[in-house]
């Protein structure tokens, strides 16, 4: 079928649309200019049609997703991560929330029949449970978990009030070769190979539920092919938490010359501003709904990432802000 991906040119976008075209469907990928690279890591090149413009621009989003009438519109694009949020809280909110309401509006000008939003585990805050189902309530406590919990309203007020068929998958902290920001993997990995020491203040105890990206992309290509989802919100991840201290000893593993000290303790936003405490996502739903199950464990995941930086297959430079969470 038909499929059109926002932020198409990112590193689940990407993912995404290599994984559906070997699925047999048809991709176009809506992103800005910056975004299309040359040779993406783990994108290999599929034959995906790229259109170039502005989630900003209501005009833009529309003439793309009538030009094309997808049966399935994935809005992955977006203002990515509660670091960047914290900086730019008046940006993620344009983004987030008008770019989606935009994408909402088009598909209904466009009759398409199914919208994916593609929403995060941050919409939970402080986890009350571990793993989170997706009825705990939404309790976000950053710009960018408010934006991602308010745009999952408006997905469902589309539903409700004009029957656009809408889902809402909220994923974790996904990784895998190319994937583009600082984080604790990706700066352990460039450290080691460039001979650099890893410092962390904290962050030893934090809990994350780390999702191999091709994990992910199979969790939405099922969400997609679905005829009738039981249900209007999934969890999308690998269902497990694990403790930052255990990733950074699997790497540690991994590469030998990596020199890393990490603190206790939870991450922090600025020395003394630990973030909420997260853990695993819970994916029963998604497993019984759509018949999802996650693949690939940490230790595999990880060595492929290191394998594709040691390669030299991560293809974008890693953004320079301090490490942070997605
Ligand atoms: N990567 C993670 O760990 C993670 C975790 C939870 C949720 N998510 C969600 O997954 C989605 C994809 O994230 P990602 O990791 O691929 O990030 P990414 O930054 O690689 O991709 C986001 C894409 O959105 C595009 N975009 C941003 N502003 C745009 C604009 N004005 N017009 C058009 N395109 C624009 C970017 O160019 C980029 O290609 C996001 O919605 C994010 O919130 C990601």
């Amino acid at each position: 079928m038909e499929i059109l991906v926002t932020g198409g040119g990112g590193f689940v976008g990407r993912h995404l649309a290599r994984r559906l075209i070997e699925g047999g469907h048809t991709v176009t990928a809506f992103d800005k200019a910056d975004a299309w690279p040359q040779g993406a890591a783990g994108g290999a090149s599929p034959p995906v049609r790229r259109i170039t413009g502005d989630l900003l621009d209501a005009a833009a989003v529309r003439s793309a997703i009538e030009a094309f009438s997808p049966r399935v519109v994935v809005h992955a694009a977006a203002l990515v991560g509660p670091t960047l949020s914290l900086e730019e809280p008046l940006l993620t909110a344009r983004l987030n929330l008008d770019g989606t309401i935009h994408v909402l509006e088009a598909c209904l000008a466009a009759g398409v029949g199914r919208l994916i939003f593609v929403s995060t585990e941050e919409v939970y805050g402080q986890f009350r449970h571990d793993p989170v189902p997706e009825d705990d309530p939404m309790s976000p406590l950053n710009p960018y978990a408010i934006t991602k919990a308010a745009a999952e309203w408006y997905v469902d007020f589309y539903h409700r009030h004009h029957r656009l068929d809408g889902y809402v998958a909220r994923t974790s902290w996904v990784y895998g070769p190319g994937f583009p920001r600082l984080r604790l993997e990706t700066k352990i990995i460039a450290d080691a190979l460039e001979g650099r020491e890893s410092l962390f203040r904290s962050g030893a105890e934090h809990l994350v539920d780390y999702t191999y990206v091709d994990d992910l992309v199979d969790g939405f290509r099922l969400l997609i092919e679905h005829p009738r989802p039981g249900h209007r919100v999934y969890n999308i991840a690998s269902g497990l938490s694990q403790p930052i201290r255990e990733v950074a000893a699997i790497l540690q593993r991994l590469l030998p010359a990596a020199r890393v000290t990490l603190g206790p303790g939870l991450l922090e936003t600025g020395p003394g501003l630990p973030m909420p405490q997260k853990g695993g996502l819970d994916i029963s739903r998604a497993r019984q709904d759509l018949g999802y199950a996650p693949q690939v464990s940490l230790e595999t995941g990880l060595s492929r990432c290191v394998e594709a930086a040691r390669a030299g297959r991560s293809h974008h430079p890693l953004s320079p802000s301090r490490p942070g969470p997605t």
